[in-house]
């Protein structure tokens, strides 16, 4: 069975079973602090299972894009070492939301792998939740009786709360688990021993296939557990290794999944690949984590997380490095070489992932941009070490640290270098650096969310979003509230029932505005979002939280967001009639004050493709064009429409639709828009210029905004303007000054040349002899210090053997200065800087120096000949 089938067929057996099959969510979290990617298939479920939200089919099947390399669960070490543990991973699952539990959900994963996948039965194992003291937790029977009719006892094994009871993170929904195991090892390694002895031992060829979790719980943020209204499965396969299990293979690289991958990087790079798992079997090594890590930065790049240095962004850029690290040390590839896999990649997902396939372009390009540079910082870093201080022959630890975290050197690299220069590497010290790193990132990936107070019923109530079509709410209530206190600041959150507020997303800002609970009124300072929760973040928090609620929302503020982001749709539309079609949004702004819009394009816009587009949606704006507003339509129903989609973003069954103009502007949209755009009065962009590969930012303001960003550029115009008596033709006058005053400066520069030759030669001719000393000490006008000091190095140099002094009043004040040969110095004994400090006295000032050369400043300019004059009593 290919793995495209294995796929289908999993999707199938559970649509059978009354599931319905829905997409992956994007692998990039954008609405949950608590966690930067999907690691799990549950995740896009959360709400589910707390309760929050209530799904339309309660049987759930997909197959989701996770990806473990941050937060509780981490597995990057690991990759390209090991046979079975990847960055981006598919997980097959299904779910039951309150519907089936554990009878079914055992009955079925089983019928599956033995029936469909006809996995052997004696080769597999399963696990049972041994129970937890702590948690006050029994072992699970219940599942182990429901196992007892498909698999003998005594291949139900018991373990504790770290193999199984599953958590999505250090708080949020989790229970006990039951998981699959299957022992993939030859007939005679079998019978030597046992496979039960080494199930959750890390034997690669006995591995869990499949978790079955069973979630009853909601973890809280003080270790507590709270039970959930209902029960539910979430289930989890790991793809890959399904693939492995069904295809007999020894490894997940070894299934078609990766092979064909490893077969171009053999091809590009000349090296043969040979399956080795040994610690230094560094070429296999490496292409396994080439082959499985641009899998990751593929697709989350195609889910709009660039590269960067912060958050999400450093997390893909890492990952993007380590693969670049291990083909430049161990498949000596000094070229960008990644971004070729991209289109193979783009093919193999095209079914499942389309998302990657319509962007392949644009994604090999950041990939290959991101490669160049940090090429160049590899050659910098072999520079930086080629440069360290070592002593005792060792490289420290901070340096070996500072050497993988800014230079991205792994810690073998930097050991093989230091062989070769016969030094050793400080290793303690650079784990120890590492691990302090460690705990940094672990506290930077998860943030601390304090636990919700919940007023009445809150669970089962789901708060309601009036503000598209009113800005106050009366009569409401509290859900929850809490204080989020983090480094940085205390935060007081509050959830309402029903509110006028939007909150932050989609690139639109929060709103701001007042809530009341009974009289005491309070300042909504922002307004935000967690999955579907909406929340008012407050100055304070409400002394009575059973007060009625009402609320209003800054008025002013949201009507000038709203000027921006219709004004971003209609933006967006004229720069793809304008630039093409390829022009995708990557992210977005809106603001009060401004818009910002990164969109995917390779070249800098023209000013003519500028105006274009401003005259553009300046005539849309004219038009007065009426807004369409379709909400809670079927997404199929938007597709069909033509509506415009992103990549990255996680439509529900039911869409927003907003329509300016059908012919023209159509974009899916949970956002606060005008009721028609002359509104936005007037559109301006405001620059426009690259950010990273392949992304360029636009920067426009609209209606007041627009008007006073006009009126400044007059301004400014009209002062340039004031400085011509006859303004006419100003553009050409303006360059006719500028052409004039360039030729004017190239003549001075001549004859500034020719004077101080001139002026050189006449000092020359000044020169005398004293004691075999080539002596001159008189006052000059010279323009300014710079000229002076060139004067008298090049008379210096001319002459030898010579005691220069000068005085001139610069920019009306008095200096002096001393210059003496080398020889003389050492002759005379005569020091420049001493020399210059008594003269200096004659000016009222002081200097100083070194032996060739010094100077002086005073405040008395009729002391400059008195001065020079005392000179001669140093050689005389
Ligand atoms: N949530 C569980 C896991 O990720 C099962 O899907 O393993």
């Amino acid at each position: 069975m290919t793995s495209k089938e294995i796929r289908q067929q999993f999707l199938d057996f559970f649509k059978e079973k009354g599931h319905k099959i829905v997409p992956s969510a994007p692998i990039v979290n954008k609405n949950d602090p608590t966690l930067m990617f999907t690691n799990a298939g549950m995740n896009q479920f959360k709400d589910f299972f707390l309760g929050n939200k209530v799904p339309d089919n309660r049987r759930i099947t997909d197959t989701q894009k996770c990806l473990r390399v941050s937060g509780k669960h981490n597995d990057l070490e690991e990759v390209g070492v090991d046979s079975y543990h990847h960055t981006m991973f598919e997980m097959l699952g299904n779910w039951s939301v309150g519907d089936y539990f554990k009878e079914e959900a055992i009955a079925w994963a089983w019928e599956l792998l033995t029936d469909v996948f006809k996995l052997d039965k004696d080769r597999l194992y399963v696990t049972v939740f041994s129970g937890d003291k702590q948690d006050g937790l029994e072992a699970d029977e219940e599942a182990a009786d429901f196992w007892k009719k498909w698999v003998p006892e005594d291949r139900i094994l018991y373990f504790d709360r770290k193999d199984n009871f599953w958590e999505m993170g250090d708080v949020g929904p989790c229970g006990p688990c039951t998981e699959i195991h299957i022992d993939l090892r030859s007939e005679e390694e079998r019978r030597k021993l046992s496979g039960k002895e080494l199930v959750n031992q890390d034997d690669p060829l006995v591995v869990e296939i499949w978790n079955l979790v069973f979630i009853q719980f909601d973890r809280k943020s003080d270790g507590s557990l709270e039970n959930l209204p209902e029960k539910h499965v979430d289930t989890g396969m790991g793809f890959e290794r399904l693939c492995m299990a069904v295809q007999g293979k020894k490894s997940n690289y070894a299934t078609d999944v990766f092979m064909p991958f490893i077969n171009f990087v053999e091809k590009e790079t000349g090296k043969k690949y040979t399956a080795s798992y040994a610690p230094d079997a560094k070429k296999d090594i490496a292409m396994r984590v080439i082959v499985d890590h641009i899998r990751a930065v593929s697709m989350t790049i195609a889910d709009g997380q660039m590269p960067g240095n912060t958050g999400a962004g450093y997390v893909v850029r890492r990952i993007l490095r380590r693969a670049v690290r291990y083909y430049f040390s161990f498949l000596d590839k000094k070229e960008p070489f990644l971004y070729r896999l991209v289109p193979m990649l783009a093919d193999s997902f095209k079914d499942v992932f389309p998302e990657l396939y319509q962007q392949k372009d644009f994604v090999a390009n950041v990939v290959k941009e991101e490669e160049k540079s940090f090429l160049r910082t590899l050659e910098g870093g072999l520079r930086r070490l080629a440069s360290v201080e070592t002593t005792d022959e060792v490289i420290d630890g901070k340096t070996a640290f500072e050497l993988f975290d800014t230079f991205g050197f792994p810690i073998d690299l930097t050991r093989l270098i230091a062989e070769e220069n016969g030094l050793k590497v400080d290793e303690d010290g650079f784990k120890k650096a590492l691990q302090e790193q460690k705990d940094r990132s672990r506290s930077a990936a998860t943030k601390k969310v304090g636990d919700w107070y919940e007023v009445g019923d809150a669970h089962k109530q789901t708060v309601e979003f009036i503000g598209y079509d009113t800005l106050e709410v009366k009569g409401t209530k509290v859900l929850k509230y809490r204080t989020v206190k983090t480094k940085k600041k205390v935060e007081y959150q509050v959830v309402i029932e029903k509110t006028p507020f939007y909150a932050e997303s989609g690139g639109q800002v929060g709103d701001k505005g007042f809530l009341w609970f009974g009289e005491e009124k309070i300042r909504v300072l922002d307004t935000q979002k967690e999955n579907d929760l909406i929340i008012h973040i407050l100055e304070k928090l409400p002394d009575n939280p059973q007060a009625p609620v009402r609320g209003e929302v800054d008025a002013q503020k949201r009507r000038l967001t709203e000027n921006n982001h219709s004004a971003t749709h209609l933006m967006h539309a004229a720069l793809r009639q304008v630039l093409g079609s390829h022009v995708q949004q990557k992210g977005s702004l809106v603001a009060l004050d401004r818009l910002r819009f990164d969109y995917a394009h390779y070249a800098k816009m023209t000013d003519e493709e500028i105006a274009a587009v401003e005259k553009i949606v300046n005539q849309k704006i004219r038009e007065n064009i009426p807004i369409e507003e379709a909400r809670d339509l079927p997404v199929e129903e938007a597709k069909k429409a033509g509506a415009m989609m992103l990549f990255g973003e996680k439509y529900g069954e039911t869409v927003r639709m907003i329509t300016f103009d059908a012919e023209y502007s159509r974009e899916l949209c949970g956002g606060c828009h005008v009721s028609a755009t002359g509104n936005i009065g007037f559109f301006k962009i405001v620059s426009e210029a690259g950010i990273s590969a392949g992304v360029r930012r636009i920067e426009a303001v609209t209606a007041a905004g627009a008007e006073a960003y006009i009126n400044k550029e007059l301004e400014e115009l009209n002062m340039v303007r004031s400085q011509f008596k006859n303004s006419s033709d100003l553009p050409q006058k303006v360059a006719a000054l500028i052409g004039e005053n360039k030729k004017l400066r190239k003549e001075i520069d001549s004859l500034t040349a020719k004077q101080a030759g001139a002026l050189k030669e006449d000092l020359k001719k000044q020169m005398t002899t004293i004691n075999g000393v080539n002596f001159l000490a008189t006052v000059v006008t010279v323009g300014d210090a710079k000229a002076l000091k060139n004067l008298a190095y090049q008379l210096e140099k001319e002459v030898g053997n010579a005691f220069i002094v000068f005085g001139a009043e610069i920019q009306s004040k008095p200096q002096l200065m001393v210059i003496i040969s080398k020889g003389v110095i050492e002759e005379k004994g005569l020091h420049a800087g001493n020399i210059v400090r008594e003269l200096a006295k004659e000016i009222k000032g002081g200097g100083g120096g070194q032996p060739f050369f010094a100077t002086a400043g005073g405040k008395d300019a009729d002391g400059l000949a008195s001065a020079v004059e005392k000179a001669k009593g140093f050689v005389g």
